[in-house]
């Protein structure tokens, strides 16, 4: 299939796109390769793909910008859409809440009309596990409302899952939206714990556990994200026949629309997580307990089982596997120096924000 991955340049998207390469689809990639974390590691992913798997169409563009994006449509009809670009972040969002109007917001708007104006067999789409926001029944169901957002972040992901129901509901685009819980593993956001943790752990820095580090986090590695996603991209959802306005269920509806969990199953504590990154790095980290941070959900954990039965698929790899080959990327990307002396005390940071995977 032809298939246009948005956010190409990213953590997830960069997953992707190798992997729908090497599934033998044709892939256009879109990524305004924005500031919004250090945009040489975006350009190093690129380069890592095109290392593993070849060449792949990759434009420039702000998913803001709708008479590009309209041109876009128009010009490479897509047979179907992995929206994976946003403005990600949830603390960010509290002092820049434009950003998420322009890229999760205005960027949505602009993919549904390109989708709806050049119709695609299948529109999957990110949506966040901080959708839930204050409920507190875990596991998380995808059928029980979630309406109480604590960050515009999350508030922008629960408008992304709407507006792509108004959309399969007048348009008939079948729409899949899936929400992530806690992704890490290679090549991942330097703005997320485990790169901040697995940074001030080599670097002798303290690390700052919200919270008291009595959070649960349902931790999904990159690659049991990417094993849901393709399998479902083959599997457009149908309406459900079942679906009744006076019982309403959330993750369904007579228009070809659905919601997934995707996620680990296996909540951690955070305290527990920097113990596994401490084995996995040899070194001990120097903790700092902090209160809860405003728009931060207390725990979370994902309830699968609806993606198990469509995709066939339930997250398999355990945490501590999961960091170990976290922990081999990061000290490939991030060569710092065993050893902290008054010398190199400065080199260290330096070296780290500044040397890229592999130089072109
Ligand atoms: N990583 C996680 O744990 C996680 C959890 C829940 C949801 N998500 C969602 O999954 C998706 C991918 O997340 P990620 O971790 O790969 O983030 P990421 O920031 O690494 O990737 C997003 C990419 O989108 C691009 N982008 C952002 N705004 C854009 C715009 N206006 N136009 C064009 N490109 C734009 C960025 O440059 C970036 O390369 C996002 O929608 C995010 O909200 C991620």
């Amino acid at each position: 299939m032809k298939v246009l991955v948005t956010g190409a340049a990213g953590f997830i998207g960069a997953h992707c796109v190798l992997r729908l390469l090497r599934d033998g689809h044709q892939v256009l990639g879109l990524d305004n390769f924005n500031g919004y974390y250090d945009p040489a590691l975006k350009e190093a992913r690129v380069r890592w793909v095109r290392e593993q798997a070849g060449d792949f169409a990759l434009e420039r563009l702000d998913l803001a910008d709708g008479v590009a994006i309209d041109q876009w449509f128009a010009r490479e009809q897509p047979e179907a859409v992995i929206h994976l670009a946003a403005q990600a972040g949830v603390r960010y969002s509290l002092e820049n809440p434009r950003a998420y109007v322009d890229s999760n917001l205005t960027g949505f708007l602009n993919i549904l009309e390109g989708c709806r104006q050049y119709p695609v067999r299948h529109l999957i789409y990110a949506s966040s596990s901080s959708v839930y926001g204050a409920n507190t029944r875990t596991p998380y169901s995808v059928h029980e409302g979630a309406d109480h957002p604590l960050s515009m972040y999350a508030a922008s992901k629960k408008a992304n899952e709407l507006m792509a129901h108004s959309y399969s509901h007048l348009f008939a685009i079948p729409c899949t939206g899936l929400r992530f819980f806690t992704v890490y593993g290679p090549w991942g956001r330097p703005d997320m714990s485990p790169i901040q943790f697995a940074r001030a752990i080599s670097e002798g820095r303290p690390l700052q556990l919200f919270n008291h580090g009595l959070h649960l986090r349902d931790f999904t590695y990159i690659d049991d994200i990417i094993e849901s996603l393709v399998r479902l991209l083959d599997r457009p959802p149908q309406g459900n026949p079942q679906w009744a306005g006076d019982a309403p269920d959330p993750a369904t509806s007579l228009a070809p629309w659905c919601l997934y969990n995707i996620g680990g199953q296996r909540p951690v504590a955070l305290k527990a997580y920097v113990a596994l990154l401490e084995k996995h790095l040899g070194r001990q980290a120097r903790v700092e307990l902090l209160p809860l941070q405003p728009g931060d959900v207390l725990d979370t954990c994902a309830d699968a089982a609806p993606l198990e039965r469509a995709s066939g698929f339930r997250p398999r790899i355990a945490l501590d596997e999961g960091l170990g080959r976290f922990v081999a990327w990061f000290r490939d990307y991030y060569p710092l120096p065993d050893v902290e002396t008054p010398q190199n005390r400065g080199a260290s940071s330096a070296a780290a924000t500044h040397k890229p995977w592999r130089t072109p």
